[in-house]
């Protein structure tokens, strides 16, 4: 059920039928005293039309109270303020959807995500978290609404770093051991790199016998590639995060695509020869002094840059994989790089003008001292410590709430609420800010945070034990009577209109700030409307709606890649 594509169907047809134009801009109350949801586009309708926008509005609930089938969906109807419509729900109305579930699309696409793209060269930090965890969940979404979802996982696995690194690698007589930190490795061999010239010279012919696809050089490359990213496996699989070996499409896979790069924009006419290097200029990057930035696709030396490499691989995402829809998920910081790609591309025509190319920006994840996240020491937090730190945390938390719980059970609780609070703090945060990493916060037992939602999870089950029944022996729906219950059945018919919003936006906080709105109504249902007192008909209703918001939560929480426990 979508309810606000229903609503804004009828409201829109009253607008018709009253000669307006615009949209009926329908949104969930902001408050509840305004009642479900409200229709805002009244103001701007009545104002083209050169009329009273509160007569407007009266005029169009008149309409809307003969429009049957509307008149069936609402309880009430009222002009409030300068013209806007609050309307109230019937309890009938919502009453389907809460045995629904996930809609699926009525128009699924070929969407392909770009997500996490580590670089390989190094061991996987938190730079790479937002990435990761955003990313995955867009992806969740998009899949659980039957679009067809490609994972390009488009890592660092190319350039001059891994002459030296190679080159470091046979030094130290390949020894693997190495290899198990490689951040220290990475650091060994800078120092080297910048402290010895026949390292440094050996390392430059590292590159070019790699580029040149040298066996025994690419055999090297190979081994590394394989060790670090088996480094990032595991990250994945701890945190649950649905990437695969099968996923990684990194920048080498391109290389034998670089050279029709440019021979296309050469054909196109967009390419120019400025200082040896081979450009593209389009007007509409100019900087402030009016001069065009030049997007360079391949240096003087004959080199390609990570530019190239996209361009190459907008083609290969719409052309070979069919791709509707390419969602890269990467630091604000590469906002100017996908402009300027998404451009090219389209005027040298490696995608076409149907495809549509999306760059979903994150800022940067900031220490509570307000700069970036490191160690004390300045160093770069490794993700592995991090999360080892996350679960000691939520440990510590539930051996203090249960004294005697058994080691397994802890062991569980604490890597599904540390991990989950982790991600979680990301999520619900706005993509586009810089957001600030807070232990405290994160995992705390109140406000908008995962162990809340876990917890409210986890006080539905407790609540089904002792009613002594399952939620499969309930009827699947019920029509709310009393104004908390009903309140809490209009909150979970609007589940699938947030996931539509996350799948078109690619924002996850809308998806947490309804969990929390989920969960907040839960509550207040909780408190004033008893259950296991109650008698036969209005105990089975309550019950109803306690396992349909347990499961949206359940649902909700797993499209954010959150587990959930049934005791805590
Ligand atoms: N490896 C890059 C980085 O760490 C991110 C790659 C993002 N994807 C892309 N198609 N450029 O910054």
């Amino acid at each position: 059920m979508h309810i606000k594509a229903l609503l804004t169907e009828h409201i829109e047809a009253a607008f018709e039928a009253l000669n307006l134009t615009g949209a009926a801009m329908v949104q969930a109350a902001s408050r509840p005293e305004f009642g479900d949801y409200q229709a805002n586009g009244v103001m701007a309708a009545a104002k083209r039309a050169q009329r009273n926008p509160r007569e407007v509005a009266a005029q169009i609930i008149e309409h809307l109270h003969n429009d049957n089938k509307f008149s069936k969906m609402v309880a009430a109807m009222d002009v409030a303020g300068p013209g806007f419509i609050n309307l109230t729900l019937a309890a009938e109305f919502v009453a389907p959807a809460l045995s629904t579930g996930v809609v699926s699309s009525t128009e699924p696409l070929v969407v392909v995500v770009d997500y996490s793209a580590p670089n390989l060269a190094k061991e996987m930090h938190v730079g790479h978290l937002r990435t990761t965890i955003i990313g995955d969940c867009v992806v969740r979404v998009l899949e659980a609404q039957g679009h067809k979802v490609i994972r390009q996982n488009h890592v660092g696995d190319w350039g001059t770093q891994f002459g030296m690194l190679l080159t470091y690698l046979s030094d130290s007589g390949n020894d693997s051991e190495e290899l198990a930190d490689l951040e220290n490795f990475y650091r060994a061999a800078k120092q080297r790199f910048d402290a010895d010239d026949d390292f440094r010279e050996r390392s430059r012919q590292a590159v070019v016998a790699l580029q040149s696809g040298d066996p025994g050089a690419l055999h090297q490359w190979q081994r590394f590639i394989d060790i670090s990213m088996s480094h990032c496996q595991q990250i994945y699989d701890r945190l649950d995060i649905t990437l695969s070996a099968a996923d990684i499409m990194g920048e080498s896979a391109y290389n034998d695509d670089l050279a029709g790069v440019i021979s296309t924009l050469e054909d196109t006419n967009l390419l120019q020869q400025s200082e040896g290097a081979a450009c593209v200029f389009l007007d509409q990057f100019k900087n402030k002094d009016g001069e065009i930035q030049p997007v360079i696709v391949r240096k003087s030396d004959g080199g390609y840059l990570y530019a190239t490499t996209d361009l190459a691989a907008v083609a290969h995402r719409e052309k070979r994989l069919g791709a509707d829809r390419v969602l890269y998920f990467v630091d604000a910081r590469q906002s100017l790089h996908f402009k300027q790609i998404f451009a090219v591309a389209k005027a040298a025509g490696f995608a076409s003008e149907r495809v549509q190319l999306e760059h979903l920006p994150f800022g940067t994840m900031l220490g509570k001292d307000g700069k970036p996240f490191k160690t004390r020491q300045g160093g770069i937090i490794k993700l592995a410590e991090l999360l080892d730190e996350a679960e000691r945390r939520a440990a510590a938390l539930v051996q203090a709430k249960n004294p005697d719980i058994a080691t397994v059970e802890l062991q569980k609780l604490a890597q599904v609420i540390g991990l989950g609070a982790v991600k979680y703090a990301d999520l619900s945060k706005n993509r586009t800010s810089d957001y600030v990493f807070d232990w405290d916060q994160m995992l705390s037992f109140d406000g908008n945070t995962a162990p809340y939602l876990q917890y409210a999870y986890s006080r539905i089950r407790s609540l089904f034990d002792r009613a002594a029944v399952t939620p499969e022996q309930l009827p699947t729906e019920t029509v709310a009577v009393d104004e908390p219950e009903r309140r809490l059945a209009v909150c979970i018919a609007g589940f699938n209109d947030v996931l539509n919003q996350v799948a078109d936006e690619g924002f996850p906080h809308y998806l947490c700030a309804y969990l929390y709105e989920l969960a907040t109504r839960f509550t207040s249902f909780y408190e004033q409307c008893p259950i296991l007192q109650s008698a036969d008909e209005q105990r089975e209703r309550r019950l109803v709606l306690a396992s349909s918001t347990g499961k949206t939560l359940a649902t909700g929480l797993d499209l954010l890649g959150i587990g959930v426990v049934d005791r805590m």
